[in-house]
Parts: C-alpha cells; sequence; structure tokens
C-alpha cells in the first residue's frame, strides 16, 4: 500500500530479479539515493555500493523480513525508508533507517518516514526500535552516551531521533588504515601475536566456506551478537546453522564481492578460536572493509586478535593490492579491539551514533 501525504509517496520497494530486469528501475533509484546520501554525510564514496552487489542483500531472507520504502518526490525518488524484522519466536526488535537527499530535508518528510517506521513495527510486535547514523564533525551543543565514551554534536539527525522520542546509547568510531604505505608495523605485531599464540594456527579462506569449518565459523558468527560490547544497544541472540553461513556465503559471490576469512585454529582440538572478515566490491581500487573481529571467550589472552587481523592484512596486500583504505567501525568503549586497532595505525575519521526507543 502506498502512503500520499503533501505531494511526498512512500512506494514500497520492488526487489527485481536482476539490475537488468524490466521492473529493477526502483531498485536502481534507490542504490543511486543511497549512495548520494552517504556522500552528502561523509563526504567521500567509501560508504558506495553498486546495485548489484547490494542486491543480494535484498532478496527474501529466513532469517530477516526486510520492509523497504523509496520516497517519491516530483515523480523522482529521493530517499528510502527501511525496517528490519529479524524472524525468530519472540523478537521485539526491528532496525531501522530513515535517508533522504538534503535537497529534500527539513520539510517535514522525515516526520512522516518515521510515523510509516513505527507503524510497521507495531504492526509486527516490535517493541525495541534501534537505528544508526553517522554525525559528522560539526561546532557547537555536543551530546553524549551514558557509557562515558566518545561525543557527538548535536546535529540534525541528533535532533531528530531525539524529537522522536530516541536516546543514544553508544558511540562508534569508524575508522581508516592507509594500505598504501609501509607494512613494516603490521609485520612486526603479526611476529610478536605468533610468538604469543603457541598452540594456535592460522587458516585462511574465501566463500564458500571449506565445510569442515562452516560450523566453527557459524558459532564465531554466532557470538558476534552476544559478546561485542552492546552498551544500552539490545541484540538478538543469532543461531548460524551451515545454511545460514551458505547463506551469508552467497551475498558475497553472487556480485564478484571479495571476503578472506582469517581464523586461529586451535591445533589441539581444531577448534576454531578467532577469526577476522576483510571484504571489497569488486572494484578493486575502491575502499576494503574489516567486518567482523572475535575472539572467543574462552581463548581471550593468546594475542588472537592481533593475530588474525595482521594476518588478514598482510594477505590482503597480495588480494587486493590496489584499494587504498581499510575502513572499520568499533564501539569507542571497546578499548582491547580500539588498542589492536591503533597500534595497527587506524585513524579516527568519524563517528556514529546507536539510538533507540522503547515502545510502550
Ligand atoms: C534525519 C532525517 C531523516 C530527518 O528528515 P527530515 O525530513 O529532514 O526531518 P523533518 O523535516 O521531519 O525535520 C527536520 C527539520 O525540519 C523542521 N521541519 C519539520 N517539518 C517542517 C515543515 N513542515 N516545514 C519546515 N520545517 C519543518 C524540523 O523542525 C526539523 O528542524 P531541525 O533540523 O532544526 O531539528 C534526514 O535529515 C536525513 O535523511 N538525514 C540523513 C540520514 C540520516 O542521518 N538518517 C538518520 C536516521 S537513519
Amino acid at each position: 500500500m502506498s502512503t500520499i501525504t503533501t505531494g511526498v509517496e512512500f512506494r514500497p520497494l520492488v526487489v527485481p530479479d536482476t539490475v537488468d530486469a524490466a521492473d529493477a528501475g526502483d531498485f536502481l533509484a534507490m542504490v543511486e539515493v543511497r549512495n548520494q546520501v552517504y556522500r552528502e554525510i561523509s563526504g567521500h564514496d567509501d560508504h558506495s555500493m553498486p546495485a548489484d552487489e547490494l542486491l543480494p542483500h535484498y532478496r527474501p531472507d529466513p532469517d530477516e523480513v526486510r520492509l523497504v520504502w523509496v520516497v517519491v518526490d516530483g515523480g523522482s525518488i529521493v530517499g528510502r525508508v527501511g525496517v528490519d524484522l529479524p524472524t525468530h519466536e519472540g523478537s521485539r526488535s526491528a532496525y531501522w533507517l530513515i535517508e533522504l537527499l538534503q535537497s529534500v530535508q527539513g520539510r517535514g518528510i522525515g516526520a512522516l518516514a518515521y510515523e510509516l517506521v513505527e507503524q510497521a513495527s507495531r504492526e509486527n510486535g516490535r517493541t525495541v526500535l534501534q537505528s544508526w547514523a553517522e554525525h559528522p564533525a560539526a561546532a557547537g551543543e555536543r551530546i553524549a552516551p551514558p557509557t562515558g565514551f566518545g561525543e557527538l554534536p548535536l546535529d540534525r539527525a541528533a535532533r531528530f531521533y531525539r524529537r522522536h522520542g530516541y536516546s543514544l546509547e553508544q558511540v562508534e568510531r569508524n575508522s581508516a588504515l592507509d594500505l598504501t604505505g609501509s607494512f613494516e608495523t603490521i609485520e612486526r605485531l603479526y611476529a610478536t601475536a605468533r610468538e604469543a599464540s603457541a598452540g594456535y594456527r592460522v587458516v585462511q579462506w574465501s566463500p564458500p566456506t571449506p565445510p569442515e569449518f562452516a560450523e566453527g565459523y557459524g558459532w564465531m558468527k554466532s557470538r558476534m551478537n552476544t559478546d561485542a560490547p552492546a552498551a544500552g544497544m539490545e541484540f538478538d541472540e543469532e543461531e548460524w546453522d551451515a545454511a545460514r553461513v551458505a547463506r551469508h556465503d552467497s551475498k558475497y559471490t553472487e556480485a564478484g564481492r571479495l571476503l578472506l576469512v582469517t581464523a586461529a585454529q586451535h591445533i589441539a582440538t581444531g577448534e576454531l578460536c578467532a577469526f577476522n572478515e576483510l571484504a571489497i566490491g569488486k572494484d578493486r581500487t575502491a575502499a576494503s572493509s574489516q567486518e567482523d573481529t572475535l575472539v572467543l571467550k574462552e581463548h581471550r589472552g593468546h594475542r588472537l586478535g592481533m593475530l588474525v587481523k595482521c594476518a588478514g592484512l598482510l594477505a590482503w596486500r597480495d588480494l587486493a593490492p590496489e584499494s587504498p583504505r581499510m575502513i572499520t567501525y568499533n564501539a569507542e568503549e571497546n578499548r582491547p579491539m580500539l588498542d589492536i586497532n591503533e597500534a595497527i595505525g587506524f585513524v579516527p575519521v568519524a563517528y556514529e551514533g546507536a539510538w533507540k526507543k522503547e515502545l510502550s
């Protein structure tokens, strides 16, 4: 059903079979708007993704329902609204975004879009609504989360969240590592980590995940939601069986994205104990991203975090030699992880807010 108010329409997104399909027009325009919104916020294209690489993320998925609307103003697509609903029994969560081109902000479109977000969440029985946004550096009043780590300017997005009843729960740091310089520091840190991690070996693969690693990798993926510092944000525990690992893999393989998983394996038991993921789209000259990294609780204290990160980056030099930067996100209070990234050479480039509201 479409909602038409004051000339603005929220039209449910048609997800085409391929980006060349006859009905792909709205999807292609949605991706253009997404990339432009991120460029307007951050001033660069590191968050940009081509349509064919985003498409796999919008296909029907047994783990999550994705509701998406395009915002249509005067016949053109000027924004998008998304609400993600995890499907497992008893989930109270909805994760959402509203992204509008700068040219249409400040007209009340965001407020209308937000009504749609809350309505869709309520209709699906969701009461914990959460959302993330980058808040670029700016002068003026600042706000801080209850964690005591990090702060953000009280900008339009922050005012928008607050006006709609949200509290800032956590600040996340977006950092970048220059990949064009020397890898000497990384080589040295890798050697030190190897010494501290006797009894473990490094294993690496790209999707499809080798069958012998599917169970261990799935278990570590499922620990991301339970073990990473979440401050006041709430995450459902996820179950990752072999089929879910295969679905995750296909999001990379389907459109030519490259993922490198570097894991630490306990030699005596064969157990996978730590992992790091590095990824890049099919344009290998674009920025790369460091995605999940985790050391299982029972295996902390052996420098396995440093080991898998450095081993991944050293391999990346050969896999994507033309990529100029590696970008990553960490909670501002996640000192152990930030210590590793800072030692490797990551520097902060921007901050995101993690916002939450509980519906009564
Ligand atoms: C944050 C965002 C969604 C807000 O959307 P928006 O349409 O600009 O929001 P609104 O128009 O409802 O409110 C914005 C401003 O316009 C004012 N406004 C609201 N209705 C208005 C109207 N009818 N006429 C004039 N001004 C109006 C509001 O008071 C508000 O003022 P403020 O920015 O000084 O606080 C939008 O700016 C955006 O897409 N930003 C980039 C992406 C992002 O950060 N998204 C965050 C959620 S994921």
